[in-house]
């Protein structure tokens, strides 16, 4: 038997107990004729003593054990004379009597700490040794816990899981595929499914009723700190439901999650219509941990003689709670943070509301203080308050811009704090995106979402202005989950295939499978998907998804620790009968 308990079980209460324990060396301290080493493992650090004048060559042996040593050790539980209250198993030691090395290990290239000494890359290149770190270990006992609980609330409102295939057929919707050669079918490629879509919606006229799937997902897409080109989804399919019943029963979900997981009762989530999102945030995700919401200013500040402004399709603010103080050094740093090519403002105009109620402004020479006095009055600025304002000749482009300031200076403000959680859905999506640089409408969401029924006249005649029955859930500015309501009738997504530039051929090339589908029986639908990662990371208080996935891939999408992506040999590429041609 390797161990009679875990390095984090013992108590005072097995004081006088002989036991084994296995485990790694965390450290070694040697003080006069004692030595203590630490050893830990998933469970925890049990103190370890050698005393010199008891068994001088086990003693010696420990002495020369090196950090990361894999061991075995036999001994007494005994209460330790300086505690440690920072420790669970703080108040005991073992007083060691046998001792065998399972394995050596070399020195680890970082240290085994929450603090460690290893920067990102080399952490990631030996990421196995990373995950020994309890800090880490602890995201990924979270991401367990959070999927079994998740698992538990589908199984209980009837929810089945369904494996869906990897290797499927690639569509060029959406972003971009990762695409694997067939061998048996020469010059043919599956592709790694971007999201088990179709196959949810195949699973409702199969008659499954409700599917869960706790599931890979692949998108080549350039890459941020809550973006992995292979994520998990858990991923949701319900018929006879309206957006109604989805949106309370994961809105359920989450609650429930909250609660058994950390504790928290949260209120209704608020509804906010993706109009109301640009208008007020900038963004169709949020951030309403903090006010701060835009005040359109054209209508006060246009027509004074400031030609910035004058010539502007889009002048807003924010009002800065008690960030009048803020000194010209500071306020030029956030100049330059709305320069930043990344942001793209030309330039920040900024008002201070003084002691005596004044607005002291960077444009004073422009406006009067009755002008100003509006400006704050519509702002609802009080004395100490800081007023930003950015303008543009671009509505949407401007508001972005805003949208960032905003959320700096919520940064800046303490205003964006990890432990608290502010969640919504964003609902009343636009069907359709207009790309200027294709001149064609995009899906929105996806091509299977529903417009609504009262817009559907609105198809013919003005795209650009059909909702779709689709929701976000937004969690701290974070969008969590997005699904819709589907189209079960195949008129319809012929309809909205044509809108989105599909001829009949390619339509039914593409999605044939599912148009046929249609005809026998669907059932109407809806569903949604949860990122689980950035889920997990909400909840782990985690700047980038990264961090709770166990192997994940850096910002050039590649694992350093296995090497991957790779070249292949040439046999291989010639069993697949490709050619390489890069230039
Ligand atoms: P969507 O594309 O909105 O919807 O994806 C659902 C959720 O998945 C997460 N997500 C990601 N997480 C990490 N890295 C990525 N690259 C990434 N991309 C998306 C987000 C997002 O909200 N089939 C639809 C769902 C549906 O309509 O039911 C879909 O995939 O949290």
């Amino acid at each position: 038997m390797y161990r009679t308990h875990t390095c984090g079980e013992l108590r005072l209460a097995n004081i006088g107990e002989n036991v084994t324990l296995s485990g790694w060396v965390q450290r070694t301290r040697k003080m006069g004729g004692m030595t203590f080493v630490d050893l830990r493992d998933r469970y925890g650090i049990t103190q370890l003593v050698f005393n010199n004048e008891i068994n001088a060559s086990l003693c010696d042996q420990a002495n020369k054990l090196g950090r990361e040593y894999v061991l075995q050790v036999k001994g007494v539980v005994s209460e330790r004379s300086s505690k440690n209250s920072k420790v669970s198993t703080g108040d005991i030691e073992i007083i060691v009597s046998e001792m065998q090395i399972l394995n050596t290990a070399q020195v680890p290239p970082f240290t085994i700490e929450d603090n460690t000494d290893g920067g990102d890359d080399i952490r990631m290149q030996y990421r196995y040794l990373d995950l020994r770190r309890n800090c880490v270990r602890a995201n990924l006992e979270l991401r367990h816990k959070m999927a079994f609980e998740v698992r538990k609330y589908l199984d209980e409102h009837g929810f089945i899981e369904v494996e869906t295939p990897v290797l499927i057929k690639s569509t060029p919707e959406g972003a971009r595929d990762f695409v694997v050669p067939s061998r048996m079918n020469p010059g043919q490629f599956y592709a790694l499914p971007q999201s088990p879509q179709t196959f949810k919606q195949l699973l409702m006229v199969s008659g499954f009723d409700r599917y869960f799937q706790i599931v890979k997902c692949f998108r080549d897409e350039d890459l941020r700190a809550d973006r992995q080109p292979e994520f998990t989804q858990i991923d949701c399919e319900m018929s006879f439901v309206e957006q109604e019943d989805i949106i309370n029963l994961f809105e359920g979900m989450s609650k429930y999650l909250f609660k058994t997981i950390k504790g928290i009762d949260l209120p209704d989530f608020p509804r906010m219509t993706w109009h109301d999102a640009m208008k007020y945030y900038g963004s169709d995700k949020p951030d309403t941990r903090f006010d701060m919401k835009f005040v359109e200013l054209d209508g006060i500040l246009k027509g004074h003689g400031f030609s910035v402004f004058d010539n502007a399709k889009y002048i807003g603010g924010i009002c800065a709670k008690g960030a009048a103080t803020y000194t010209r050094k500071q306020l030029d740093a956030l100049t330059d943070f709305v320069k930043k090519p990344q942001i793209g403002a030309k330039g920040m105009v900024y008002a201070r509301i003084e002691n005596d109620g004044t607005v002291k402004s960077s444009v004073d020479k422009f406006y009067s203080q009755d002008v100003l006095q509006a400006m704050k009055s519509a702002m609802h600025a009080e004395v100490g308050d800081l007023i930003l304002i950015l303008s543009g000749d671009d509505v949407q482009k401007t508001r972005k811009q805003l949208c960032e300031l905003r959320l700096e200076m919520g940064n800046q403000l303490g205003l964006r704090d990890k432990n608290k959680y502010s969640c919504l859905w964003v609902i009343d999506f636009p069907l359709f995106e207009w790309s200027e640089e294709d001149h064609r409408f995009y899906a929105m969401h996806h091509p299977f979402t529903s417009p609504k029924l009262e817009d559907v006249d609105l198809l013919d005649t003005d795209p650009g202005a059909v909702r779709a029955n689709a929701y976000d859930m937004v969690i701290n500015g974070v969008e969590v989950g997005g699904g819709s309501i589907r189209i079960h009738d195949s008129e319809l997504q012929h309809k909205m295939f044509k809108l989105l530039g599909f001829t009949p051929e390619k339509a039914e090339a593409q999605f044939g499978f599912l148009m046929n589908a249609f005809k026998y029986g669907a059932p109407p639908h809806g569903g949604l998907a949860y990122g689980l990662d950035r889920f997990v990371s909400l909840f782990a208080g985690l700047d980038s998804i990264r961090d709770c996935i166990a192997f994940p891939k850096n910002n050039a999408g590649r694992d350093v620790m296995i090497d991957a992506p790779s070249v292949l040999d040439d046999d291989q590429l010639k069993e697949l009968n490709l050619k390489i041609n890069i230039n």
